[in-house]
């Protein structure tokens, strides 16, 4: 039988794999709190795109980004590929889907709380979110404490998760202070500085660069940088994070600026770790879900040069910020769930068909790809188009709170191409024993 062999990201083994509504639990829930947001962007882009400090519709559009979307389907992701990837213990399913609602929960309620200005929502939601992902680390730390094969991904996961942790307990601090006001300055730009460089740098950048050096060579037929480059760009991403972190909140710009600098050479050796796989690949045409990898990489380059910039001239943060979290993280997040979701529910077939005459249809076979493709254009266009009338309406050029409607379409209509695709994939059966494959 012709199975994802070829696609074999040594993310799935049936015996250390959690059950399967874990990762497409949380992927499903990633999902639609993407379509939510999409909806809101076209609705309320006047108000989300306008000055963005204390601005409930934006607080409430980035944590539906950074909690509803990207970190749902993030932990569904820690829960599956860790105790594969490293040979440990997996996740009790039990405490995975406990775990996972109290988070879904706490960061609806977030959500809401942001966009009502509701402090004891904000609060409550919050202290939820909070508390599910102490559990999530510890539930994932247990993993890792019995892995046998501690790989570089394992250790950028591991730092991801400290990152995570600090990320949200530092936000929950700052909710507290929308409320009690017991920061000296509400003006100070450094304590939300702080919260955003740990959650874009620290969480999302840490684990797509660590996942990458695990999947990339898989996908793309190629060289595995070595280990030793790995860790380099490991230790200087993590010690300048979390020194600019520490530094901004004792307001010393000096050190800041240092530690940026060595964050900085630690993301310009990923990124010669990243061409050198991309020019030794042996598989020279990119499947989809790498074409969504190296766009989003590429929206990467622009997004933190803008979060730079922001930091003299705050306008560029809004482009910045949205070329890094729907270019750079949702891109990518994109493309790696059309690799995995099709893995894991053709296993899920594999495991539970009724005899071995009936044959399972093949990955490529699970969704229909001119769909996915046409959904890959939209999004990449939506994301560049918006990015770019962000930028003109930070340089003054127009007013880009109206215009964005449009290009937020194009934005929408890629996620419900992605989305229709990807319930196809959960809607594939194994084909009956005479039946022949479509391929
Ligand atoms: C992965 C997790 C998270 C990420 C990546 C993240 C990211 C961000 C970003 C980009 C902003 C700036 C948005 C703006 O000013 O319009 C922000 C602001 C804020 N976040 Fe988060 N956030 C996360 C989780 C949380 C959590 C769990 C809480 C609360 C418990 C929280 C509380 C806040 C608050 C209060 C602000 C506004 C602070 C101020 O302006 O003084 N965040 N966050």
């Amino acid at each position: 039988m012709k199975g994802p062999k070829k696609a074999g990201p040594q993310v799935i083994d049936p015996a250390l794999s959690p059950p399967i509504y874990v990762p497409i639990g949380m992927a499903l829930a990633g999902v639609l709190g993407l379509l939510v947001l999409q909806a809101l962007v076209i609705a309320k882009a006047p108000m989300i795109f306008g000055p963005f400090r204390f601005n409930p519709a934006a607080l409430a559009a980035v944590h539906l980004f950074t909690l509803g979307f990207a970190t749902s389907v993030m932990i569904g992701a820690f829960h599956q590929i860790t105790p594969v990837m490293m040979r440990g213990r997996p996740v009790e399913g039990g405490w995975a889907l406990l775990q996972g609602l109290a988070y879904l929960a706490g960061s609806w309620a977030l959500v809401w709380g942001f966009y009502r200005s509701a402090g004891p929502w904000i609060t409550a939601g919050g202290t939820l979110v909070v508390l599910a992902l102490v559990v999530f680390a510890a539930l994932v730390v247990r993993a890792m404490r019995s892995a046998t094969q501690w790989t570089v991904a394992g250790r950028f996961m591991a730092a991801a998760l400290s990152f995570v942790l600090g990320t949200v307990i530092w936000g929950l601090v700052l909710a507290f202070n929308l409320r009690r006001g017991f920061l000296p300055d509400s003006l100070d730009y450094s304590p939300l500085g702080a919260h955003v460089l740990l959650g874009l740098g620290g969480w999302f950048m840490l684990t797509v660069f660590g996942v990458s050096y695990q999947l990339f060579p898989m996908f793309a037929l190629t060289n595995r940088p070595s280990a030793a480059s790995g860790h380099a760009v490991l230790a200087k991403l993590s010690a300048g994070l979390w020194g600019a972190f520490a530094s901004l909140l004792l307001h010393l710009p000096a050190l800041t600026a240092a530690c940026l600098l060595l964050a900085a050479a630690g993301a310009a050796r990923y990124a010669a770790d990243f061409f050198a796989m991309m020019r030794q690949r042996r598989r020279p045409e990119l499947d989809l879900s790498m074409r969504y990898g190296v766009t989003a990489l590429a929206f990467l380059v622009p997004a933190a040069l803008l979060l730079l910039l922001s930091v003299r001239h705050r306008a560029f943060a809004v482009p910045g910020a949205w070329l890094f979290l729907f270019g750079f993280v949702a891109t990518m997040i994109l493309g790696m769930l059309y690799r995995i979701i099709p893995f894991l529910f053709w296993h899920h077939l594999m495991r539970n068909r009724r005899s071995k005459t009936q044959r399972l249809p093949k990955l490529d076979e699970m969704f229909a790809q001119r769909t996915a493709r046409a959904g890959y254009f939209c999004w990449t266009a939506g994301v560049l188009l918006t990015g770019l009338l962000l930028l003109g309406g930070a340089l003054g050029w127009w007013d880009a709170r109206y215009l964005v409607r449009g290009s937020a379409i194009l934005n929408l209509t890629g996620s419900l191409l992605f989305a229709g695709t990807i319930l196809q994939v959960l809607r594939a059966r194994p084909l009956d024993g005479r039946e022949r494959s479509m391929g």
